[in-house]
């Protein structure tokens, strides 16, 4: 059973234990979730001038266009004031720096239309984060930066949560990846030939759930949860903010949601930052977690699922 909770008053030990369930949480925008959205606005704003962000894509050539971007999102990426924002969330929510890592905080565009959905902008097929190498207690944070509507939202796919699928984790590794496929993004204008962990099966994509929060609003997920960017037909381009943590008590008890699928090797665990002073995670638990666990049993996956 999946259940969608609004604003709960939960604490954060509470909070993970939902996610971990296949729970989803939505919170309203939040003064640092603004700060941080308004921040992007002024940057996509300044990137796309004279142009609106959300309907530049009508009037620049699509090699123009995906090359602004290539500027603009590591630009965001690592501007101080991202991190200050997400810093400002975690107390603002109740989650402890001291114990939560955050990775650096990604800004997304999906476009209408089919205009540019490789690379620098690539439209996601159904998957895990957990298929690419993150850990099973990595947790999800998405929030629009422009109104969104059904469109051009994202789309979560809930009975895949304790259901497997065929797919290509095992030929993914985060280290070789990172080597070879990442740096590269924006020269995938028409096709994207990078390989990523894909379903190998037929899979039932409705029924499905977009959840419409506003500009700032926070959507938290499980990265075990199966999830897509919808074809995006809304007539607007689509902006939105993502960012992933885990907490350091998690991590050391290798704590976190059932393995369906995965099989990925490598680990996401040198990318995420103490919430306090961006220290990494320490690195005698990166060992841990070269490889995803065991996939559980179905009679494990009751007690874990089972509220
Ligand atoms: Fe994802």
């Amino acid at each position: 059973m999946n259940s969608i909770f609004l604003d709960a008053p939960i604490n954060d030990d509470e909070r993970r234990e939902l996610l971990f369930r296949g729970q989803l949480l939505v919170y309203s925008p939040t003064p640092s979730s603004l700060k941080l959205v308004n921040f992007a606005r002024k940057m996509a704003q300044d990137a796309l001038q004279p142009y609106e962000p959300e309907t530049a894509q009508y009037h620049l050539p699509v090699e123009r266009y995906a090359a602004i971007l290539a500027e603009l999102k590591p630009k965001f990426i690592h501007h101080p004031i991202s991190k200050e924002c997400i810093q400002g969330i975690f107390r603002e929510l109740g989650v402890d720096s001291h114990k939560t890592y955050f990775d650096v905080p990604r800004m997304r565009t999906s476009t209408s239309d089919d205009y540019l959905k490789t690379g620098i902008a690539y439209a996601f097929h159904p998957h895990r984060d957990t298929w690419y190498s993150a850990p099973m207690c990595q947790i999800n944070w998405w929030m629009p930066i422009y109104p969104i509507v059904p469109e051009n939202a994202m789309a979560f796919h809930l009975r895949y949560w304790s259901q497997p699928v065929r797919n290509g984790s095992a030929g993914y590794n985060y280290a070789e990846w990172n080597r070879t496929s990442r740096q590269n993004a924006a020269q995938f204008v028409k096709e994207d030939t990078r390989k990523q962990p894909k379903p190998e099966e037929p899979m039932e994509l409705d029924p499905q759930i977009r959840v419409i929060a506003p500009p700032g609003g926070i959507l938290l997920f499980s990265g075990a949860q199966m999830h897509s960017s919808v074809p995006n037909n809304s007539g607007r381009t689509r902006f939105s903010i993502d960012f992933r943590t885990v907490n350091i008590d998690d991590v050391s008890a290798r704590r976190g949601a059932p393995n369906v699928d995965s099989a990925c090797t490598g680990t996401t665990m040198g990318d995420y930052l103490r919430g306090t002073d961006l220290a990494h995670v320490p690195e005698e638990y990166y060992a841990l977690y070269e490889t995803q666990p065991a996939f559980a049993k179905p009679e494990e996956f009751e007690t874990a699922t089972s509220a």
